[in-house]
């Protein structure tokens, strides 16, 4: 089940955290991954890490919010693989702040990265799959429930999110008669890097106690785990979602089923 075998996957953002979770998990159900980040050392070392387990993957430089390298990466992955059939829109950044506390550089960072850089390999993504009938492929983006509900002081983060779930159920219909299918997840607080580097920024002294009232925060009493994430992403790009398309899956531990304060990253 939720087999990947001969698939082309190609994960941005996927150094580090969830993307790297995903990246691993795909390539032990099969897939052969490319392992796309800002980052190329930290994407060679996932690369490693899949080659080590003999997994299949290639590291590749990338600013997903450069266009002319994100068609330059999709050109090179058709010429080396043929196809790709699974994007995993994954690379994010975050802003903490109010939008009076918000510049126009902040917003920008976030959206050039979130929302601008999401469209763009997601267009590269549909051009192929377009081209490719009928096997089509499966696009699985990585948004927050920060695009559902509003948090506390997350203005271009929350804007960029629901960005990104606008977009995913506009690809999916558009191009559902053309066997794409593209869904959403929309995860709460997942303890990765991006949680760690949060806590040094904001709390350079009182990391260890905030992360634990991080953990109690959460309707669960803990914060999730990366692979919790990529379990997710895994049966979305399956063919045993073969049914869902438009859909954003929240996995956020009763987060956002909980009226009370929500405080997330
Ligand atoms: N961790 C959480 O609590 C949480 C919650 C909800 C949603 N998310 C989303 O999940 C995704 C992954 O988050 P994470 O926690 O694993 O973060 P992370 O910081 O651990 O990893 C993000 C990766 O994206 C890469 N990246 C950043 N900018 C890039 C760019 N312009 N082009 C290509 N790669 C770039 C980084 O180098 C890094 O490897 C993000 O989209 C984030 O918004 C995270």
């Amino acid at each position: 089940m939720f087999r990947l075998d001969h698939k082309i996957a190609l994960v941005t953002g996927a150094g580090s955290g969830i993307g790297r979770e995903i990246a691993l998990l795909y390539a032990r159900q099969g897939a052969y991954v490319v392992i796309a980040d800002i980052q190329l050392a930290a994407a060679q070392r996932v690369v490693n890490e899949i080659t080590a387990q003999d997994g299949r993957a290639q590291a590749v430089q990338l600013d997903v919010a450069d266009e002319a390298q994100v068609q330059a990466v999709f050109a090179r992955v058709v010429q080396e693989h043929g196809c790709l059939d699974i994007l995993v829109n994954n690379a994010g950044v975050s802003h903490v702040g109010n939008i009076l506390e918000t510049s126009l550089d902040d917003w920008e960072r976030v959206m050039s990265v979130n929302a601008r850089g999401v469209f763009l390999c997601a267009r590269e993504a549909v051009r192929l799959m377009v081209a490719r009938q009928p096997q089509g492929g499966v696009l699985v983006n990585i948004a927050s429930v920060a695009g559902m509900v509003a948090l506390d002081r997350r203005l271009p983060y929350s804007a960029s999110k629901g960005a990104v779930i606008s977009l995913t159920r506009s690809i999916a219909i558009d191009f559902a008669q053309q066997h794409i299918r593209a869904n959403a997840i929309c995860p709460g607080t997942v303890h990765t890097p991006f949680v760690e580097g949060f806590l040094a920024k904001n709390f350079p002294t009182t990391s260890d106690e905030e992360r634990d009232k991080l953990h109690a925060r959460q309707p669960i009493g803990r914060m999730g785990n990366p692979d919790e994430i990529a379990h997710a992403a895994l049966y979305l790009a399956s063919d045993e979602a073969a049914f869902v398309t438009g859909s954003s899956l929240v996995i956020d531990g009763g987060l956002t089923a909980d009226n009370s304060v929500l405080i997330f990253l």
